[in-house]
């Protein structure tokens, strides 16, 4: 089998962030969505990976590279617009061949991996077996609907009033039969070849598609809550580790990982929270659902329930961080001049809550 990543996309509701980066190298718990969806692929026992990449395609292939520090072969295809999750299954053919092969979208993050899914998948004869969660609001998703036997009746990409709470997850296993599908099918209103019409195409045409449903968490991390709801899960399901340095006069509580050449200082973590390699925390407090990437630094502040990314820093802050996404080399900090106020250089399309 071989595993097709989809990496393209502007990621227009992480703005700022994704002006200068792509959506999918955002890391969560400290590692980058997409290098989790190598893994997750790796671990189900795929070594031929194919990429498709869009508009921060060079930026993905330097953080890729050949895939050698996974164990796995990568080989790059470049889409030359964003026509669609079924467009990019068909610029992929000649990679994949005529094998089966697992399709997974660089920005989703399932629990549990997707090593069962393909094991099933292997062993069976389906045409295609695709992915479903409950979702209270299915609304910005693909959405299955079930006939009385569990088969699929109907699927309906992001309907505004949805006949079912059952959610398309952006794991799809596919044998050689979905090329006919994204040859047959017409763009959708947006614009887009969808996955979700190639996919119906097959049930109509009398192909067996089986759908798993999924009982962990899922989340699809376009927006900065989504971001922050996956760190949150993957932090809880991370052991404690310590690699770095925490002095006498500083607690660590709970699951807290400080990875190689961090420091704490006169500090308090309560877990479960992880701070990078090469990142100072000092005099501060770092609470529950925290990630700090590598080379920050946090001083005479307190951060709570967000993702920091590198080299950044956070320097006496008057009151608690919370809920919040900080992007690259990003300062934020209390500002001694005279008359107080608040002084920023605020990136187009940024967030900021004030008190
Ligand atoms: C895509 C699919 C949708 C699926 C979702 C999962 O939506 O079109 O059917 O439910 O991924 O993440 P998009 O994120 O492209 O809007």
């Amino acid at each position: 089998m071989k595993g097709l990543v989809l990496s393209g996309g502007k990621g227009t509701r992480l703005r700022p962030i994704t002006y200068t980066s792509a959506k999918q190298l955002v890391p969560v718990a400290n590692k980058p969505v997409l290098f989790r969806v190598i893994e997750a692929i790796r671990d189900a026992g795929i070594s031929d990976i194919g990429i498709v990449i869009g508009d921060t395609g060079d930026e993905i292939r330097a953080a890729v590279g050949t895939g050698r520090q996974w164990g796995v072969r990568i080989t790059y295809i470049p889409q030359d617009a964003p026509l669609g999750l079924a467009h990019a299954v068909k610029i992929s053919q000649e990679f994949i061949g005529d094998e089966r092969f697992v399709m997974f979208l660089g920005d989703n993050c399932i629990q549990g991996g997707i090593s069962p899914l393909i094991e099933q998948f292997g062993k069976s004869d389906y045409n295609a077996q695709i992915v479903l969660k409950k979702v209270a609001d299915p609304r910005s998703f693909g959405v299955a609907e079930l006939d009385d036997d569990g088969r699929i009746a109907r699927l309906v990409e992001k309907p505004r009033e949805p006949r079912s709470d059952l959610a398309l997850v952006g794991i799809y296993m596919f044998d050689h039969h979905i090329f006919e599908a994204v040859n047959s099918i017409k763009p959708s209103p947006r614009g887009e070849l969808e996955i979700t019409d190639a996919i119906q195409w097959l049930v109509h045409t009398g192909r067996t598609v089986f759908p798993y449903l999924h009982e962990g968490w899922w989340i699809d991390t376009g927006k900065k809550d989504d971001m922050l709801e996956a760190n949150r899960l993957i932090l809880e399901e991370m052991p404690a580790a310590n690699f770095g340095y925490v002095d006498r006069n500083s607690q660590v509580i709970g699951k807290v990982i400080i990875e190689a050449g961090a420091e704490v200082i006169n500090s308090t973590i309560r877990g479960p929270a992880i701070i990078g390699e090469h990142t100072r925390i000092l005099n501060s407090y770092i609470g529950p659902f925290t990630s700090i990437y590598h080379h920050c630094l946090v001083e005479e502040s307190e951060i709570e329930h967000s993702i920091v990314l590198e080299h950044s820093s956070i320097r006496s802050l008057p009151h608690r961080l919370e809920d919040s996404l900080i992007g690259r080399n990003v300062e934020v900090a209390r500002s001694p001049l005279k008359p107080k106020a608040y002084r920023l250089l605020l990136g187009d399309n940024s967030t900021v809550g004030m008190l």
